[in-house]
């Protein structure tokens, strides 16, 4: 059993580090360490005197605690620290999957979110995105799980509150399983963090993590929140995969969200200032068609004119002018590009210029 090639990473390891502008991630831009240790009040002696033991299996009570705070009623022992939520979604699903399982999703969608479970011998429902944040679209879906990436990734669509709600009480009453992927929860449209779905004791369970919202993707540190016998099981696969995660990472990691509200009103009006300045300029970008303003996350959907290649556009764009940014193809659908927003804000400046003035891209 093997997954098919990761479309998206070919790409992203040959231009992110090179791009002068970098829409091609969905990330923000890194912080260094020196910065990444101020943001979290630690001292480099407070590292120096760190043990280098093994981080605990489930990862530790301090930061086990401090992610459960981010979701109404769920304890420390519901979660499960894994090496980025890469390695929680892919213990959940080996534990949720069998051939036949029918699992629906948003499409298009983060490869994994759907190759992984295909791997395994799911059947995937894949719910356009143009209807799937409506609750009713869901309610004609049978399936066996039901993952919702939230904010969703690539179109940055978040769901209204009263569709939400009235899917979650669907969900609840039909007794659904259902994963929520809230990786982008910290950078909500409006407020400081985003809603949750996550409630395990309805078998609603959950992956998440700050790295990609905070500039800090090296860390590698992500979640799981679910059901306690279910994070024991997790917890116990993960100990044939990356085991624990590093004690530097757990540290840096606890430090992040204790104190997030000193840097995160700073980041979210970046990436806010970042969307703005896109909405009022994408017209003018070549060969364009149609753009929805995202409504949380770090990432939008751009429609290209009919009948142009995204990866011509995205290869041809990187040589004129130095922009990286996804091709839809990339996630399997054709005839769009996907938008970071997470460079700084001169550099998006610079970039939407260069691109706008770019007349022979195609
Ligand atoms: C929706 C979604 N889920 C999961 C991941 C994987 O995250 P990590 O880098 O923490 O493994 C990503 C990464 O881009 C993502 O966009």
């Amino acid at each position: 059993m093997e997954p098919r090639e990761f479309f998206i990473e070919d790409r992203l390891e040959r231009f992110r580090l090179k791009a002068f502008c970098n829409l091609g991630e969905s990330g923000l831009g890194f912080f260094r360490l020196e910065e990444v240790l101020g943001m979290a009040g630690i001292s480099v002696s407070d590292l120096l005197d760190l043990p280098m033991n093994d981080a605990p299996n489930q990862g530790s009570l301090e930061l086990r605690s401090a992610i459960a705070k981010l979701y109404p009623g769920v304890s420390p022992e519901q979660v499960l620290v894994t090496t980025g939520t890469g390695e929680a979604l892919y213990l959940a699903f080996h534990m949720m999957v069998k051939p036949k399982t029918k699992v629906a999703l948003i499409w298009p969608a983060f490869q994994a979110l759907y190759e992984i479970p295909k791997m395994l011998g799911a059947e995937i429902i894949p719910v356009p995105q143009e209807k799937a944040f409506l609750a009713s679209t869901w309610k004609e879906i049978d399936a066996n799980l039901y993952i919702l990436n939230h904010p969703h990734n690539p179109t940055g669509k978040t769901f209204p509150d009263a569709e939400w709600e009235n899917l979650l009480s669907w969900f609840r009453e039909k007794k659904k399983l259902v994963l929520f992927d809230e990786h982008y929860r910290f950078l909500p449209g409006e407020g400081s963090l985003g809603k949750t779905g996550v409630d395990p004791n309805h078998s609603f369970f959950g992956t998440g993590s700050f790295t990609k919202c905070f500039g800090v993707t090296g860390l590698r540190v992500g979640w799981l929140v679910a059901e306690e016998s279910f994070v024991q099981r997790a917890r116990s696969f993960k100990d044939y995969l990356t085991h624990t995660v590093s004690p530097i990472s757990e540290k840096i990691a606890l430090g992040l969200l204790e104190n997030k509200e000193s840097f995160l009103p700073g980041i979210q009006t970046r990436v806010r200032n970042n969307i703005a300045k896109f909405t009022s300029l994408w017209r003018k970008l070549p060969h364009t068609k149609d753009f929805t303003v995202p409504q949380g996350g770090l990432v939008g959907w751009l429609m290209l004119e009919p009948g142009i290649s995204s990866e011509a556009y995205a290869d041809r764009l990187f040589e004129k002018t130095g922009v990286f940014v996804l091709p839809g193809s990339n996630f399997e659908e054709e005839g769009f590009l996907r938008i970071g927003f997470g460079e700084t804000e001169e550099r998006m400046a610079e970039g939407l210029k260069r691109w706008s003035e770019c007349t022979d891209l195609i």
